[in-house]
């Protein structure tokens, strides 16, 4: 099962389609390793699943495919030192384990083994075997790499050694990260570069120049609360579109609702409303009371994971945004934008928010954005010209009929 990525961001995209197509999504590892400095020193992402036969104490054969990763941990991975080269361990299910080792040469990077172990004493997972124990199964790969290159294989690689297969696919993988940036210049695996009506080559996910695919839609507009013991303090109704430039590539980040929680606190001069989901850290609104009478917005401070595996982090606590009297909501229907900074932008659609005095989870009356007012100010001045032009007309028609029946009367 391949899924087509649409979006930049890990998941999102990846979900819907998969969703589309009635398949099970499947799951990606991920891993960023951080040297002492914080910096990425290899970046991983990759799917793979394995299926695996084994006896069983009435002398039959079972097969099972372990493809579950989502709790997988990454202990033991490691940025490498003097001695070792780096290494990604992971664990996953009960007593699944996979290691591989890089190794440098003066140009090239290598994987020369992959180690995959697994445990039948795990009587879950391996019902009724006949030798409990534990299994290693060592495959060679032999795979050079460019240094400073990042090795992407989109197409499905098996390796079959007497009872275990072992299937990777969507690949993307570098060691040796230099300078905390992983490297936009691929290195394709065979397979990809022959691949012809293999559909598959899934645009890379890395942010380059050349491929951002940039969602335009319309953000799907969420709820959000947030609640002081049992009462709802806080309330917001918006569609929101990140725009992030990085490294002169910018990309367009719709939030998606379904899977974005809501957290923050509610005090008599400032309120906060986090929201957080799988790619964003946190993107905190902070509200402020000012002149005792008005809230606006005051602070943004987002931190979320790019799809390189990177972090984007920044705080704007000097903000003017979205500014009405205590005691009322604000709303603006409009598209507005919420400028961060320079390399940071969240645009807004069908905002409602009311970050203090809400009365029982329901938002009092909106004071709207000028943006929307603008049109409701023209609305009556539409129709008072319509009006104005009506009474004309029937002033003149007045003024036409008495002259005629005037002129009428002296005839007689
Ligand atoms: C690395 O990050 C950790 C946690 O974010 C922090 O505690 C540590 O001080 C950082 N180290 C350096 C050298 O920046
Ligand atoms: C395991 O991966 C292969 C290759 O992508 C795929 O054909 C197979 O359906 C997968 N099996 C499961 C159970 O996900
Ligand atoms: C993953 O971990 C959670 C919490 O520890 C647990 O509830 C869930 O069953 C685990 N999932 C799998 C597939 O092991
Ligand atoms: C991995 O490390 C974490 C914390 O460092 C620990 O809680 C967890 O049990 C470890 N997992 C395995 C499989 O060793
Ligand atoms: C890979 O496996 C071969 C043969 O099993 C072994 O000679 C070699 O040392 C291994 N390489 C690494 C880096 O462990
Ligand atoms: C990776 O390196 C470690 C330590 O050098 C070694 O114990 C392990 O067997 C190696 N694994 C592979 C798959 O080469
Ligand atoms: C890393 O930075 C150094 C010094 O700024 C530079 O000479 C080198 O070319 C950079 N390497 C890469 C791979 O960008
Ligand atoms: C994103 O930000 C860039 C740079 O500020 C701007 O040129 C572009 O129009 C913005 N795109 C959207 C969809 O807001
Ligand atoms: C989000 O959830 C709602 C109801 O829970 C559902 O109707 C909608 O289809 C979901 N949207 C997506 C994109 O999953
Ligand atoms: C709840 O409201 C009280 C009074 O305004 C405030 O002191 C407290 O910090 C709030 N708690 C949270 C979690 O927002
Ligand atoms: C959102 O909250 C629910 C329940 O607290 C939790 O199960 C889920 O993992 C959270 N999702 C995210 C993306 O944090
Ligand atoms: C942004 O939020 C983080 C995490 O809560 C915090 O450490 C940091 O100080 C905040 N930055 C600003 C400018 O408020």
């Amino acid at each position: 099962m391949v899924c087509f990525r649409l979006s930049p961001v890990p998941g999102s995209g990846l979900v819907l389609l998969c969703l589309v197509l009635g398949a099970v999504s499947s799951y990606a590892l991920e891993l960023n390793l951080m040297n002492a400095e914080n910096a990425t020193c290899l970046y991983a992402k990759w799917q793979m699943n394995f299926t695996i036969r084994y006896e069983t104490a009435s002398k039959n054969y079972k097969t099972v495919t372990i493809s579950d990763f989502v709790n997988a941990t990454y202990n033991g991975s490691f940025c490498g030192d003097g001695q070792n080269g780096p290494r990604i361990e992971v664990q996953f299910g009960s007593g699944f384990s996979w290691t591989v080792n890089f190794t440098k040469q003066v140009s090239t990077y290598s994987i020369e083994n992959i180690s995959f172990s697994y445990d039948t004493r795990d009587s879950t997972t391996f019902p009724d075997a006949k030798a409990k124990g534990v299994f290693p199964v060592h495959e060679s790969v032999a795979l050079k790499i460019p240094l400073d290159d990042i090795f992407r294989c989109s197409s499905i690689l098996t390796l079959e050694k007497s009872d275990v297969g072992q299937h990777y696919w969507d690949v993307h993988v570098q060691a040796f990260v230099q300078n905390d940036t992983v490297s936009t210049k691929e290195f394709l695996c065979d397979k990809d570069k022959t691949s012809t009506t293999v559909v598959p080559i899934v645009p890379t996910t890395l942010p380059s120049p050349t491929t951002t695919p940039t969602p335009k839609e319309k953000p799907e507009v969420g709820s959000y609360s947030v609640k002081n013991g049992s009462n709802t303090c806080l309330l917001a109704r918006m569609g929101l579109q990140l725009n992030l430039t990085q490294d002169k590539v910018t990309s367009i980040i719709n939030i998606i609702p379904n899977t974005t929680n809501s957290t923050g606190s509610c005090h008599p001069q400032t309120a906060l409303l986090r929201l957080n989901s799988h790619n964003i850290k946190y993107l905190d609104f902070v509200f402020a009371v000012k002149n005792e009478n008005r809230f606006y917005l005051k602070e943004v401070n987002v931190s979320m994971y790019l799809v390189n595996g990177s972090v984007f982090s920044f705080a704007n606590n000097n903000l003017s945004y979205w500014d009405a009297p205590l005691g009322s909501s604000y709303m603006c229907n409009k598209e507005q934008t919420v400028s961060v900074s320079e390399a940071f932008q969240i645009n807004t659609f069908d905002l409602w928010v009311q970050p203090f005095s809400v009365i029982q989870g329901n938002y009092s009356t909106a004071e709207e954005c000028s943006a929307d007012s603008d049109l409701n100010f023209l609305i009556p001045v539409a129709v008072g010209v319509a009006l104005g032009f009506l009474i004309i007309v029937v002033f003149i028609s007045y003024m036409i009929g008495r002259r005629k029946s005037r002129t009428g009367y002296q005839s007689v």
